[in-house]
């Protein structure tokens, strides 16, 4: 029997879980990271509700049910990247291995992702926890980042399949730059950037508001994030965009239509400048947090400069886009054209001192 049956794929975000079968390139489901339990008074406390398991451990929903669910409170186990609820963690494992893959755990292998920098402890547990509640006969977990690297690989020419690159990865909660040598996640140099996912969706929640009155204020937030993923795209210079807009604005313009959850009316929001202003804030920071400014792409310039000088030109030779908040089209282009402005802007720097220095030496 084992052999045969594919192994499954589970990757549990902060934001979403992808969930399906190897070898298929894309997850079969992609559901929120979200479970429902009943309001209890015991709810709030992980040790007691692990002393009261019984009948009551198949009371609860996972995935967009999860806010349907009356009478239920809605939990996130993962924060950040990391299981922070492991007794909701296992609970919502099972749901997604039996009710939404459908499978039996003792005859599938199965690849879990962790974030960069995960504690061993939290690995044992994970393992723990598949081995002993699951029974599962096979277990990886890999880190995202490496997986990322792997991924890229379908669109390029054997010779460049290589497991040393520079993975950026944006999801709803954080963003990683993670460098990776031949497979193996420097650690010491990963940085975070309080900016992914979440951040533009509040950002363009805000600009909305001061100007569309039309959208029922409860459902501002789905609003945003709705718009955000629909129309945003990154562009190459904001004020040349402002002047497109302005020049021309039935082409750059969209209309978004929702209806109003309680009563059940349509209403339509203009969607302007927010197309383009929502993702720059990778590239200025400062527009919604006045606590980090640094763009982008500095960012991964420094990144790569911390590393060992040996893998510094084969990491900015293979740079890699993980996770929904690096979809937004043109991300790439941009991101690669800013990092050669900021490293061209360095070697002019140091060639300016090296010239001076060698002045005062002669
Ligand atoms: N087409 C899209 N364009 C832009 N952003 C998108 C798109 N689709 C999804 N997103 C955003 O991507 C984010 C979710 O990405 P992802 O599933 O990689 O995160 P995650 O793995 O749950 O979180 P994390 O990696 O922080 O733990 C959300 O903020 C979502 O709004
Ligand atoms: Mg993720």
């Amino acid at each position: 029997m084992l052999g045969r049956l594919p192994p499954c794929v589970i990757d549990v975000g902060t934001g979403y879980t992808k969930l399906g079968f190897a070898p298929n390139k894309e997850p079969q489901m992609i559901i929120p990271s979200a479970i429902a339990i009943k309001e209890t008074a015991k709810v709030g406390d992980q040790a007691v509700r692990r002393l009261t398991k019984g009948v009551e451990d198949l009371d609860f929903y996972i995935g967009d049910e999860a806010f349907d669910a009356k009478g239920y409170s809605v939990k996130y186990p993962v924060r950040h990247g990391l299981i922070e609820d492991w007794d909701l963690m296992e609970r919502f494992l099972e749901h997604c291995i039996f009710k939404y893959l459908r499978a039996e755990p003792e005859d599938h292998h199965f690849l879990l992702t962790e974030p960069p920098l995960n504690t061993p402890e939290n690995r044992e547990y994970t393992a723990e926890i598949m081995f002993e509640t699951f029974n599962v006969p096979g277990l990886y977990i890999a880190v995202q980042a490496v997986l990322a690297l792997s991924a890229s690989w379908k669109s390029r020419p054997l010779h460049e399949r290589v497991l040393t690159g520079l993975v950026v990865d944006s999801g709803d909660g954080v963003t990683h730059i993670i460098p990776v040598a031949e497979g193996y996640v420097i650690g010491s140099c990963i940085k975070h950037i309080p900016i992914a996912g979440r951040n533009i969706t509040y950002f363009i929640q805000s600009l909305l508001r001061e100007r569309e009155i039309g959208i029922p204020p409860e459902q501002s937030l789905e609003t945003a994030k709705a718009i955000k993923e629909r129309y945003s795209y990154i562009c190459p210079d904001i004020a040349k965009e402002f002047a497109k807009y302005d020049s021309e604005p039935s082409k750059w313009l969209r209309k978004y239509e929702g209806i109003n959850s309680v009563t059940k009316q349509p209403f339509s929001v203009d969607v302007g400048y927010e197309r383009f202003l929502g993702p720059e804030i990778f590239f200025h920071p400062e527009f919604s947090n006045p606590d980090f400014t640094t763009p982008i792409s500095e960012m991964v310039d420094t990144v790569i400069q911390n590393c060992p000088i040996d893998v510094r030109r084969p990491l900015y030779d293979n740079i890699v886009l993980s996770g929904g908040s690096t979809m937004f089209k043109d991300f790439g282009r941009r991101l690669q054209r800013d990092i050669k402005r900021v490293v061209d802007a360095r070697l002019k720097r140091s060639e300016k001192i090296a010239g001076d220095n060698l002045k005062d030496f002669f």
